[in-house]
C-alpha cells in the first residue's frame, strides 16, 4: 500500500524573475527572464511527496479566479486529492513574488486565500486525517489553523512534521503538537534563540518532540532525535544548482515519505537531501522534484 500523507498548507502561483543581481534602493534595472510556476510551501511539499509514490491529500484554499483554477488542475494531474480545497468566493489566490539572482533568492509572498483557510474545512477532512500516516505543516496558513490541524492529527494518533517556514516565533503548544519539527538555520535560531545548531536542536527537543532535523542547504543536515546524545550529520550533495527555490519544501515532502514509509531517520534525512539536491537543477520550486524512480536511477548511479 502507498503511504498516506496529508498536507495542510499553502497554494500560491510563483512569479519569477531572473536577474543577475537585486536592484538597489529605488534603481531600476533589466531582468533576464520572467516565468510563472505552481508554487506555495504547502503544495510544493504535498508535490514532492506525491512525486515520490505517496497518497497525498491537500487541505488549503485558492481564489475563484484563473490561477486558482489552474493551480487546482495542476495538483490535480499530480495525483493529489483535491476534495478539501476551498474555492473562496472573495479572496484571491495565494502570489508569491520571487527574485531569483545568482546570490540569493528574494520572495514576498500575498496570502490571498491561503489566508481563508477554515476550521470546518480541516473537520471536513476529518476521516482522510485519520487514516493518514503522517501530516505535514507549514507557516504559510494561520498559525490558529496549524495548531488546529496538528491537534486534530495527534488526536488519532497521526504523526505531525512541522516545517516552521517561513521563520517566525511559535507557541510553546503547537511546538508540543508536532512530532519532528525541520527548521533551516534562520528558522532554528528565530525559534529558539540560539544560532548553534547542537544547543537549538536540544532547546526544541526539551518541548516534547521526538526530533529536529535542520536543513542546512548545500551544507546538507544535521539531526537529533529525543533519544540520542548527539547530533548526526548528513553532508550535502554536490548539485548544479539553477534555482534553489523550493529545495526546503522538497526535502520535506520527501522526508515526509519516508517518515510514513515507517524509514527510521537514518534513511530518511539522506533520502530527503537527495531529493532536494535533484530538485535544485530545475528552474521553478516543482519543475525539479524528483519521481520515485528518478530516486532510485539517482541511487544506482551514486
Ligand atoms: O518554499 C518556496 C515557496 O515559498 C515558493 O513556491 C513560494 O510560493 C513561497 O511560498
Ligand atoms: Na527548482
Amino acid at each position: 500500500v502507498k503511504p498516506k500523507v496529508v498536507v495542510v498548507g499553502s497554494i500560491n502561483m510563483d512569479m519569477v524573475t531572473k536577474s543577475s543581481r537585486f536592484p538597489k534602493k529605488g534603481e531600476t534595472i533589466t531582468g533576464v527572464g520572467f516565468d510563472q510556476f505552481p508554487g506555495g510551501k504547502g503544495a510544493n511539499q504535498a508535490v514532492a511527496a506525491a512525486r515520490l509514490g505517496a497518497d497525498v491529500t491537500m487541505i488549503g484554499a485558492v481564489g475563484n479566479d484563473h490561477t486558482g483554477q489552474a493551480l487546482l488542475e495542476h495538483l490535480k494531474k499530480e495525483k493529489i486529492n483535491t476534495d478539501f480545497i476551498n474555492v473562496h468566493q472573495t479572496v484571491s489566490t495565494g502570489m508569491a513574488q520571487i527574485t531569483v539572482a545568482e546570490e540569493d533568492n528574494h520572495i514576498i509572498i500575498v496570502p490571498g486565500a491561503n489566508h481563508a483557510i477554515s476550521k470546518e474545512q480541516i473537520e471536513s477532512a476529518v476521516d482522510v486525517i485519520k487514516e493518514a500516516d503522517i501530516m505535514l505543516l507549514q507557516l504559510e496558513i494561520p498559525l490558529e489553523m496549524v495548531e488546529y490541524a496538528a491537534s486534530v492529527a495527534t488526536q488519532f494518533g497521526v504523526k505531525v512534521i512541522l516545517n516552521p517556514a517561513p521563520a517566525q516565533e511559535l507557541p510553546g503548544e503547537l511546538i508540543e503538537l508536532c512530532h519532528y519539527i525541520t527548521p533551516n538555520e534562520t528558522e532554528l535560531t528565530e525559534l529558539t534563540g540560539e544560532t548553534d545548531i547542537i544547543k537549538g536542536t536540544q532547546k526544541l527537543l526539551s518541548a516534547s518532540v521526538d526530533a529536529v532535523v535542520v536543513t542546512l542547504g548545500s551544507m546538507g543536515a544535521s539531526y537529533r532525535r529525543a533519544k540520542d546524545n548527539e547530533n548526526t550529520n548528513i553532508v550535502g550533495i554536490h548539485a548544479e544548482v539553477v534555482d534553489t527555490t523550493g529545495a526546503g519544501d522538497t526535502f520535506n515532502g520527501a522526508l515526509a515519505v519516508a517518515l510514513a514509509e515507517d524509514s527510521e531517520l537514518e534513511k530518511a534525512v539522506p533520502f530527503a537531501n537527495a531529493a532536494a539536491a535533484l530538485s535544485v537543477t530545475k528552474f521553478g520550486a516543482q519543475s525539479g522534484m524528483p519521481t520515485a524512480q528518478e530516486m532510485l536511477k539517482y541511487k544506482s548511479n551514486e
